[in-house]
């Protein structure tokens, strides 16, 4: 345990994918409309993958935008932890892709996989693995294309997801301030409350489960409401406590956004007026572990979020899973104006992922001739 090492959150980004498909439009794919999906779930539009993003692309831009606020160069990073509920594949992890597109070249990764609740866990990880002096740099994401998940035929789940992404620069320094508190919970009973059955090793992928739709996104949304009202209040008010703060302290509560029913919920379970916490479920759905950064990045946009300022994110997700941590917000370590020449870093990370794989080929071949070495 390194003596006084606290971990910092020092820079933020999001992508989006430009597409936008609104209520109006999914009422045209299954029976619902736009005011029944707005009153129960507070989402007027979400954004849509194009067929070229993935969740590596999203997840990608949204690194490198953090790592501009950051002021850091992808070679000083060392961990990223990629939560994700729609990885690329089961493996290789969808972080170990986005670590070759960002050129992130002394950087471990590795993918959490928690639900929607992941990037709470993964930024508690990312800070502990700070604290304990192991590591200096970590870069956390989100990252979601859950809209290929979803079976569009049905009004259950179909109206509630979207794609997106975010990510949080994490970074040691000596200062005081950064994570300061941290709440971790599962219940394993409830796993089946909201999963996807099919392709894991439990029911492999077969015509059958195709035809029955077991690779999409299956929810018991009622089961899933009450659970995650219990959890949220109760999840802050913990972090809290172990923060040694009171409610009063915090500046900002910022849920994962998955419906606004449930957030004013939670806010009535805390006894705090919706000003001080952030929704933006309105404009981009459920984007699961994505959600959280993407309103911390519009929150500081929008000016309620600075530096110094306490605040709590508080989430839930399939698993079960939930957790929350309180922070105090720093923003960039250093005001030196150390700019990332971006599209140059971005061709030359390209450029040695492409040389990287020519070499294997070659070394193929050169083994291939002399046997294994
Ligand atoms: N349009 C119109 N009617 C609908 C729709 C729809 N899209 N969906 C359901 N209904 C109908 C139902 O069939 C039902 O009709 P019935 O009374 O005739 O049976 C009626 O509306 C009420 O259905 P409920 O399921 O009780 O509706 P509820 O108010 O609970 O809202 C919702 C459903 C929005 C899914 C809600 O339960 C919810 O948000 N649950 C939590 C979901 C969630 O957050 N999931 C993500 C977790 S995070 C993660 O890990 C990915």
């Amino acid at each position: 345990m390194a003596a006084n090492t606290f971990a910092h959150i020092t820079g933020w980004g999001m992508s989006v994918p430009e597409k936008v498909l609104t209520n109006d439009e999914i009422s045209e794919m299954v029976d619902t409309n736009d005011e029944w999906i707005r009153e129960r779930t507070g989402i007027h539009q979400r954004h849509i993958a194009g067929p070229e993003d993935t969740s590596a692309s999203l997840g990608g831009e949204a690194a490198i935008a953090a790592l501009r606020v950051a002021k850091l160069h992808p070679n000083d990073v060392d961990l990223i932890i990629g939560a994700t509920s729609s990885p690329e594949y089961i493996f290789p992890a969808t972080a170990c892709i986005i670590q070759d597109k960002i050129g992130a070249v002394n950087a471990g990764a590795f993918d959490l996989s928690a639900a929607c609740t992941g990037f709470i866990f993964a930024v508690i990880m990312a800070a502990q693995a700070i604290q304990s002096g192991s590591i200096r740099n970590a870069v956390v994401i989100g990252a979601e294309t859950l809209s290929r998940f979803v079976d569009w035929t049905d009004r259950n789940t179909c109206i509630l997801f979207g794609d997106g992404a975010g990510a949080f620069v994490l970074q040691a320094s000596h200062e005081q301030g950064g994570v300061l508190s941290s709440v971790m919970r599962s219940d394993g009973s409830g796993g089946d409350s909201l999963i996807i059955p099919g392709g894991g090793s439990a029911i492999p992928t077969s015509q059958q489960t195709i035809q029955e739709g077991q690779h999409f996104i299956q929810m018991n949304g009622r089961e899933v409401y009450r659970f995650a009202t219990r959890v949220m209040a109760k999840a802050a008010n913990e972090a809290i406590d172990k923060a040694q703060l009171t409610i009063d302290d915090i500046k900002l509560i910022i849920p994962h956004q998955a419906n606004k029913r449930i957030i004013e919920a939670a806010a009535r379970g805390l006894k705090l007026p919706m000003e001080r916490i952030v929704v933006n479920v309105h404009n981009y759905g459920n984007t699961s572990t994505a959600s959280i950064p993407i309103a911390t990045c519009e929150a500081i946009e929008d000016g309620r979020l600075n530096k110094g300022d306490q605040i709590v994110f508080v989430g839930f997700g399939g698993g079960l899973t939930w957790g929350a941590l309180t922070a105090t917000w720093t923003g960039p370590l250093t005001d030196e104006p150390r700019r990332l020449h971006i599209t140059r870093y971005r061709r030359l990370a390209r450029l040695r992922s492409f040389m990287r794989r020519l070499w294997r080929r070659l070394e193929g071949i050169i083994w291939g001739r002399k046997g294994s070495p």
